[in-house]
């Protein structure tokens, strides 16, 4: 029981980071009620979903709108694994959040460069706490 436990333990940061299909991670929602996705990684998803439907206008033409503040929330919301928000972690929420931001002053000739260079930014920063959803990430860059 004891060695289960602490396979729980750490299997969760593990868990968290890996490419897990969310029906997986549902499942496993419900047989151990222990496991919720940290306010990290919930943030993480929905600056994913942002940034597919920026993708999309930035193909279309069209308006970009204007940079969300919830994005901010990189430097406060807690992580899985607390230990992560490292000077490393600090570096790069910083970068991610000006590349973020230098994609709604572009002009509409470097805008595709631009949106490039914050979903490298996300990649770069997970090389260094969280590989699993590279893969996932880099579909978000405009060809
Ligand atoms: C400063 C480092 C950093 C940056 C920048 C960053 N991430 Fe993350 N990301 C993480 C960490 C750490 C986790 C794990 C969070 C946790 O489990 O609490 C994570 C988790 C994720 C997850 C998995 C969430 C889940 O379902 O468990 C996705 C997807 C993700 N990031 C996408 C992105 C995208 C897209 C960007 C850029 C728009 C980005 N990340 C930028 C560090 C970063």
């Amino acid at each position: 029981m004891k060695k289960f436990i602490v396979l729980i333990l750490f299997g969760l940061p593990i868990l968290s980071c890996n490419s897990v299909k969310k029906e997986e991670v549902k499942k496993a929602n419900e047989e151990l009620v222990m496991y919720q996705f940290s306010e990290m990684a919930l943030l993480m998803e929905e600056m994913y979903k942002t940034n597919e439907v920026l993708k999309n206008k930035i193909i279309n033409n069209e308006d970009v709108g204007e940079f969300s503040d919830k994005f901010l929330n990189i430097h406060s919301a807690i992580l899985t694994d607390p230990k992560d928000r490292n000077d490393s972690f600090e570096i790069f929420s910083k970068a991610f959040i000006e590349n973020q931001q230098a994609i709604f002053s572009a002009s509409q000739n470097e805008v595709k460069d631009q949106f490039n260079i914050m979903v490298n930014t996300c990649v770069a920063c997970h090389k260094t706490t969280c590989l699993g959803p590279i893969p996932r990430i880099e579909k978000l860059l405009i060809k």
